[in-house]
């Protein structure tokens, strides 16, 4: 995600300084090229030589930089820089940037740079909800400075309250945002995901092996590229993403009439959920007692979720995915046309690595015009490379319709 980018982090004097370790791991995974500024306080709580190690750089902390080319480092650096992450982010350096302090290399680099920035304010609760401090923030918001955090919890000096720095994870993700286009920027979406489970008795059920885990990560790329998401869930065990409005259904039926509301006015519908095709014809309202040698359960068909959408919605930008055992493209394209969808991801669910419940896919994004082999790789990636084809086929579809 964050391949050929260039991220300057700024470590400043705080306890939470030792994540950043962590931090700076994490960018360069995602391939980001990473350069650490330390203040002197950091210095304190980290060693340099430990984020040297990991960012394969060596660590800036002089404001005189007599290696730098013309003895300019803090220029340099600010020039260099796509993003300036400061985390953590003291009070006290947060009160230097918006005094526009420049006696350090970070507090000149802050100054110097064009890039965007981004900051993981951390430190004690009272500090933190202190007027000098919600002033200073204030400041830095309405000059188009970024914050991430803080978060509420125990603190290192047996404090609670708002103060901890953001999770690594939340900061990582934050970083990526401010790279990712918003492609699909203010488009409603409906996202189906996990599985359908259909009564037998009040204790026993008919369902799948659908984890959720494909559909949930639809519905964060979908985020990440500016969405507002409804997500309609299955019974998992994972959590929903933050920033979507999520329903939780049961049954087909309820997950059809989930999708029915929530389609309305809305722009795509992605059914990445493994609906039951069938239900019992009868539930029955007593736990089947174990008396006979073999019961017969009597099945009936459910509705067609995506063709009752297509149904009531003609101009819906609708994406199916299907989950074959055998012949996936050519099964795949027929649900495509009998379900009169714009797009259909096929996969092969026979396949333990991939598919159902494993954290990786690897699928074919078919329209009616073409097919796509995606390799295997992490369902969050996948995802993410799925919702940037379906902005793209909706903004060329937008662009058509502008034109002719
Ligand atoms: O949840 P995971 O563990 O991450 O697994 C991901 C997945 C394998 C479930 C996912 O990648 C996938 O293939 N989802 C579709 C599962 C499915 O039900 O496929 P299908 O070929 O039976 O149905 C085709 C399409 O019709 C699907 O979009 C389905 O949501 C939809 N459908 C199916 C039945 C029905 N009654 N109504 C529907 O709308």
């Amino acid at each position: 995600m964050l391949t050929n980018k260039r991220i300057l982090i700024g470590i400043t004097g705080g306890i939470a300084a030792y994540k950043s370790a962590e931090i700076v791991r994490s960018l360069r995974h995602e391939g980001a090229e990473v350069r650490v500024i330390m203040t002197k306080a950091a210095k304190e709580f980290i060693p340099p030589l430990t984020l040297q190690a990991l960012s394969g750089n060596r660590v800036y902390s002089e404001l005189i930089d007599i290696d730098a080319e013309a003895g300019m480092g803090h220029i340099e650096l600010a020039k260099w820089a796509d993003l300036l992450l400061i985390a953590p982010a003291t009070a006290n350096f947060i009160s230097d940037m918006t005094y526009g302090k420049a006696d350090s290399l970070l507090g000149s680099v802050h100054l110097a740079t064009t890039a965007d920035i981004l900051i993981a304010p951390a430190m004690n609760q009272a500090m933190w909800k202190s007027d000098a401090n919600q002033t200073n923030i204030g400041l830095l918001e309405r000059r188009g400075v970024k914050l991430i955090g803080p978060e509420e919890g125990p603190q290192a000096c047996g404090d609670f309250g708002v103060g901890r720095m953001a999770p690594n994870t939340e900061i990582v993700k934050s970083v990526i945002e401010q790279f990712t286009v918003q492609s699909l920027c203010s488009k409603k979406v409906v996202i189906t995901a996990g599985p359908t489970r259909e009564a037998i008795d009040p204790v026993r059920y008919i369902t799948n092996r659908s984890s959720g885990k494909m559909g949930y990560a639809m519905a964060e790329a979908a985020i990440e590229a500016g969405a507002h998401v409804t997500l309609i869930s299955g019974p998992v065990s994972i959590s929903p993403p933050e920033r979507c409005s999520v329903v939780n259904v049961e049954t087909a039926s309820e997950m059809y009439e989930a999708s029915l509301t929530a389609c309305d006015g809305a722009d795509i519908f992605i059914a990445t959920a493994a609906v039951a095709d069938y239900r019992c014809e009868t539930i029955s309202s007593k736990k089947i007692k174990r008396t006979a040698d073999t019961i017969t359960l009597k099945f009936k068909k459910n509705i067609d979720i995506l063709a009752e959408i297509r149904r009531a919605n003609r101009d819906l930008y609708m994406v199916g995915f299907a989950a074959e055992t055998e012949n996936t493209e050519i099964n795949g394209y027929q649900k495509l046309r009998s379900k009169n969808l714009n797009a259909i991801v096929a996969n092969d669910v026979s396949r333990a690595d991939v598919g159902f419940d494993s954290d990786e896919n690897e699928v074919h994004w078919m329209t009616r015009k073409s097919v796509t082999h995606i390799n295997k790789k992490l369902k969050e990636q996948l995802a993410r490379n799925l919702i940037a084809k379906i902005a793209n086929e909706i903004n060329t579809i937008s662009l058509c319709e502008r034109h002719f």
